[in-house]
């Protein structure tokens, strides 16, 4: 790319904003050149906006120290200055929808982490290597919209990120029900143990909202495209208990199994670890070479080893085996602050720019 794409994060100074901030240091297509938080924030510089709040393990980058915060709700002002924003703030979900919407009315495409829009039923929720031809109904909502480049994209919630590509992967075996239960991390919370000291040595049997996310989120991104709307596929039928386990970064799910036309071990272990996509093939640059590894170990994935497996984009999966109620069950594991937000968003941008959705303003 001859010129860098100049991007804001709306929610720069939060938890996934900040992880935006050091997936972007130095990336070769898009520059960060706006940050914009709430009005507490705005008018402060960057470090000064966050304070002791920085909570990643790299340094804050020096191009960002010295940018001014924007007020998120001054939209055409924040719009003017970039050709596309990330957006991570923590609104209320009606806020959220209808200020990602202002920004696409102004022409500047809005690639999310929020769950507020990723049920309209004209915008695209997408796993890259899953799903990439819906993008395909971003032409119908500019209709609706009345925009020629403005539009919103968003990517699924953190929890699935461990156990759907594997439903796509075993697509032609026809995955049918699932039993999951998610040991999700602190910072899927935007915490860390230092302002979350109860849960140390602690488990909480309960996350807002996140297992209707986790049961009807991967249909709608295994559904199909149809009159300009996605339309989410019928099965497998999940059901899905969510678990908050002392544990900083890295989602894991156990999951049980059953198929359409069982398949062998050998099977699903050879679809899992040949599953590429369009990153691949694109050569993208957040893409992982690999995307699902398989590990033979008894005792893997463990969040310790393998949650940066692929610079955190990618997914390890393990202990496959037969089960004495359901076909297989097996454990997943992938990183829900990379993969599971700001990385899987920014490998959303790549494609939608390698696709020629986002271009220079
Ligand atoms: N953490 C995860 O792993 C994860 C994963 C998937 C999705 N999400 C979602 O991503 C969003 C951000 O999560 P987070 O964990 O990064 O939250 P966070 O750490 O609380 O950060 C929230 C961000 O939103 C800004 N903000 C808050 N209230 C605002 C307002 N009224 N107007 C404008 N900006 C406002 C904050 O700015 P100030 O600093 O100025 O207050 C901050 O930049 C949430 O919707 C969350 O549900 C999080």
């Amino acid at each position: 790319m001859e010129q860098k794409l100049k991007v804001g994060i709306l929610g720069a100074t939060g938890m996934v904003g900040q992880r935006f901030i050091s997936l972007l240091e130095d990336h070769p297509w898009f520059e960060v050149v706006t940050v914009a938080a709430s009005p507490r924030s705005a008018g402060k510089t960057y470090a000064e906006a966050v304070g002791n709040r920085w909570k990643m393990d790299t340094p804050m980058p020096e191009a960002v120290k010295k940018l001014v915060v924007l007020n998120v709700n001054d939209v055409e002002h924040v719009a003017s200055t970039v050709d596309f924003v990330f957006s991570a703030v923590d609104m209320t979900k009606d806020e959220i929808k209808a200020i990602e919407e202002a920004y696409a009315k102004t022409e500047t495409p809005v690639v999310s982490n929020n769950s507020a829009h990723r049920w309209t039923p004209d915008v695209p929720m997408v796993i890259p290597e899953v799903n990439p031809e819906h993008f395909e109904v971003i032409a119908d909502q500019k209709k609706r919209l009345g925009t020629t480049r403005g539009f919103i994209a968003v990517k699924p919630n953190c929890s699935i990120q461990s156990y759907a590509p594997c439903l796509a992967a075993w697509k032609e075996f026809g995955p049918k029900e699932l039993i999951v239960t998610t040991y999700q991390a602190i910072s899927g919370a935007g915490k860390t143990f230092k302002d979350w000291p109860e849960m140390v040595e602690n488990i909480i049997p309960y996350i807002g909202g996140e297992e209707e996310k986790s049961e009807q989120e991967p249909l709608r991104v295994l559904g199909k495209v149809e009159n300009g709307e996605i339309v989410k596929a019928e099965l497998p039928k999940i059901t899905c208990q969510c678990v908050r386990v002392p544990v900083l970064n890295g989602h894991t799910a156990a999951v049980f199994i059953n198929f359409e036309k069982k398949p062998t071990k050998e099977q699903l272990i050879e679809k899992l670890t040949s599953f590429k996509g369009f990153p691949q093939e694109a050569d993208l640059p957040s893409a992982p070479k690999q995307f699902i590894q398989y590990l033979e170990e008894d005792n893997r994935p463990q969040v310790k080893m393998d949650v940066d497996y692929e610079k955190g984009m990618g997914v390890s999966i393990g202990r496959l085996r037969e089960d004495t109620i359901y076909d297989y069950k097996f454990i997943g594991l992938s990183h829900n602050t990379v993969r599971g937000a700001a990385g899987g968003a920014v490998l959303c941008a790549e494609s939608l720019t390698a696709k020629g959705y986002i271009q220079a303003k």
